[in-house]
């Protein structure tokens, strides 16, 4: 099976989550793609989606999928996304489209998040995919000198710009061992909207599409 073949079938996977009657929030990425496009054809039985970026609420819209505004939802109960990296603790390294704020804003506010890859992104330690730091863009040169005292690499992905109008930092050269101490340190940098790490708020399921079917792991 291809990689494109393996995230196809575990956005098709993803649909035995969603409760009919709710409101799902989306992810945004390749592999959210395709369980953008399984959710077309349960439209009619969810209310409707919340979604972290401009490219999903684009997409859900265009399969006549209405998109709220988070600001009009209490709770969700699954939150569908892909990662960059995710390992056996189901901690993530997110951001590789450059939607890791809202993607983490839209996880916190949901019950279960659903974490949909294909088995090339399961490692053993996270940090081998270079970590999205979003910055707001007049800080980007002091929180590089920031995260390079942590022992990183950062390089400005430039040219991109996110939806919320801020500038993304990739943290090369790190072996993530602690997670969620790294998440902290990392949040606390003035000028950092957001690290992709979600170690604090982790995956409560992991769908693997590995060339033998869909594995399921659980927390
Ligand atoms: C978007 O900012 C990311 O967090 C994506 O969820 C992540 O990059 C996975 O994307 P793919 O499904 O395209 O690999």
């Amino acid at each position: 099976m291809t990689q494109d073949e393996l995230k196809q079938a575990v956005g098709q996977a993803a649909l035995k989550y969603i409760t009919p009657g709710s409101i799902v929030g989306v992810g945004t990425g390749s592999t959210v793609n395709h369980f953008i496009t399984a959710l077309g054809s349960m439209k009619d039985d969810i209310e409707a989606a919340v979604s972290s970026s401009e490219a999903s609420t684009a997409r859900l819209r265009e399969l006549g999928i209405p998109v709220l505004d988070l600001n009009d939802v209490d709770e969700l109960d699954v939150y569908v996304d892909g990662a960059d990296e995710i390992n056996e603790q189901m901690e993530m390294i997110k951001g590789g489209g450059a939607a890791l704020t809202r993607e983490k804003i839209v996880a916190a506010v949901a019950k279960r998040f659903i974490c949909i890859v294909d088995e090339s992104k399961l490692v053993p330690v996270l940090g081998k995919f270079p970590l999205p730091v979003e910055v707001i863009p007049m800080a980007r040169n002091y929180v590089a000198r920031e995260l390079a005292k942590l022992g990183g690499r950062p390089i400005w992905r430039g040219g991109v710009v996110t939806d919320n109008g801020n500038h993304i930092l990739d943290v090369h050269d790190l072996s993530i061992e602690q997670a969620k101490q790294l998440e902290t340190q990392i949040n606390g940098i003035v000028g950092v909207v957001t690290v992709g790490l979600f170690a604090h708020r982790g995956a409560n399921v992991a769908l693997i599409g590995t060339a033998k079917g869909v594995e399921t792991r659980e927390i």
